[in-house]
């Protein structure tokens, strides 16, 4: 079988030496683009494509607003931060993600909790979190209390991991009815839909990534997706340094982030994002292909079936730990880029879980998993 999905590979991104796992896609647009920034000289954080690129974000995931940040990680950090997050409380989230979801908790002070994951869709199993809940923890006065450590549950922060869709409706009613703040880490997930909704759009907040290997990307950037508008206000606030506005003097109302995307990375997100429409067929072209050579050997790709996914990052189950490390390494000997899940967050001795709850389903997941190539292919034309 090995063979032959590497002659697969081959063949979706023919005429690429090397075959990377997800690069990004660019033409003469994206540098005329942000060759005008560069001429128009607003290429920090103040310029018109901000607010262009957060419009258009806003109106695509129809989040009402959209905060466009650094990275994806700074979103996240700004999210929780603006939410009252502190060093006293627990923020529940999963195991399986990549270390910015556990890291902007961390950065914080308070401590993550990991809640085991569902399949197939690889992403926080609501069965899991409600068990916790019911297990754990008790209400108070609106506020979600662990009742062993005597911990605030401040926020819970669900990963759609790969681009595919969790459970997040269920998720988010489980939130709604123990007062739990509901913040979705959306980095991979930009065009990918559930019940109708975009993902991002379930909770107070979610997030978006555009690093270099997402759907697409500004370079570096990130957009935290909100639909209360005074905490869209706060939020553009504080990730601008918290300066008052005023034509002269630099006054700031608080210890404010200095969070806001640039201006030149907008402009390359404009451009980027004209296309979005034509990477996800693309993708979900890509997907098509593996999930058909996949099905006679009999293995599945993480992927939530009920849902619109965005295809990101084509992920395959493999039988067993062994079958995975062999497949890692023959792509590798082949000049093919495919990399293992995220190593555990809860194996990681700094993000170590405040409340010890066994996660099987990560640890199997774990243990099987290998994202394959899923960039837009140079000769992306025979999608079309
Ligand atoms: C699940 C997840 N969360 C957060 C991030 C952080 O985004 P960024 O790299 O833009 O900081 C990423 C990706 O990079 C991610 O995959």
């Amino acid at each position: 079988m090995f063979e032959q999905l590497k002659d697969l590979m081959q063949s979706l991104y023919s005429g690429e030496s090397a075959i990377s796992l997800h690069r990004p896609s660019f033409t003469q647009e994206e540098e005329s683009a942000v060759a005008a920034c560069v001429r128009g000289s607003f290429v920090s954080s103040v310029g018109p494509e901000i607010q262009k690129f957060e419009q258009l974000m806003a109106d695509f995931c129809l989040s009402g607003h959209a905060i466009a940040t650094v990275n994806g990680t700074a979103a996240l950090h700004l999210s929780l931060h603006a939410l009252g997050v502190h060093s006293e409380d627990i923020v529940l989230t999963q195991s399986l993600s990549f270390a910015a979801t556990g890291h902007a908790i961390l950065q914080t002070g308070a401590k993550p909790v990991y809640i085991d994951i569902a399949l197939p869709e690889g992403s926080m199993c609501p069965v899991a979190l409600l068990q916790f809940l019911e297990e754990e923890c008790k209400q108070q006065e609106n506020i979600c209390i662990h009742k062993a450590s005597k911990r605030r549950i401040a926020a819970c922060v669900p990963m759609h991991s790969f681009g595919e869709p969790a459970k997040i409706a269920e998720i988010a009613e489980i939130c709604r009815n123990w007062s739990i703040p509901l913040i979705e880490d959306a980095a991979e997930a930009l065009g990918s839909f559930t019940q109708g909704k975009h993902c991002g759009t379930f909770g107070i907040c979610g997030i978006l990534s555009f690093n270099g290997n997402k759907i697409m990307t500004t370079g570096a950037g990130g957009m935290i997706l909100c639909k209360d508008e005074t905490l869209a206000k706060r939020l553009k606030h504080l990730s601008t340094t918290a300066k008052i506005p005023d034509p002269f003097e630099f006054r700031h109302s608080e210890a404010g982030f200095n969070y806001r995307l640039p201006n030149l990375n907008a402009s390359l997100g404009i451009a980027q994002f004209k296309k979005l429409p034509n990477f996800l067929s693309i993708k979900k072209g890509i997907y098509k292909e593996y999930k058909k050579f996949f099905q006679p050997f009999g293995y599945n790709l993480v992927n939530n079936p009920e849902a619109q996914s965005n295809h990101w990052l084509n992920t395959v189950i493999m039988n067993s730990a062994e079958e995975k490390e062999e497949l890692l390494q023959f792509l590798k000997e082949h000049d093919i880029q495919a990399r293992p899940a995220w190593y555990p967050l809860h194996r990681q001795q700094h993000l170590q879980s405040a409340v010890e709850i066994p996660l099987p389903q990560t640890d199997w997941l774990y243990s099987r998993a290998v994202s394959l190539p899923s960039s837009v292919p140079l000769e992306a034309r025979r999608y079309d």
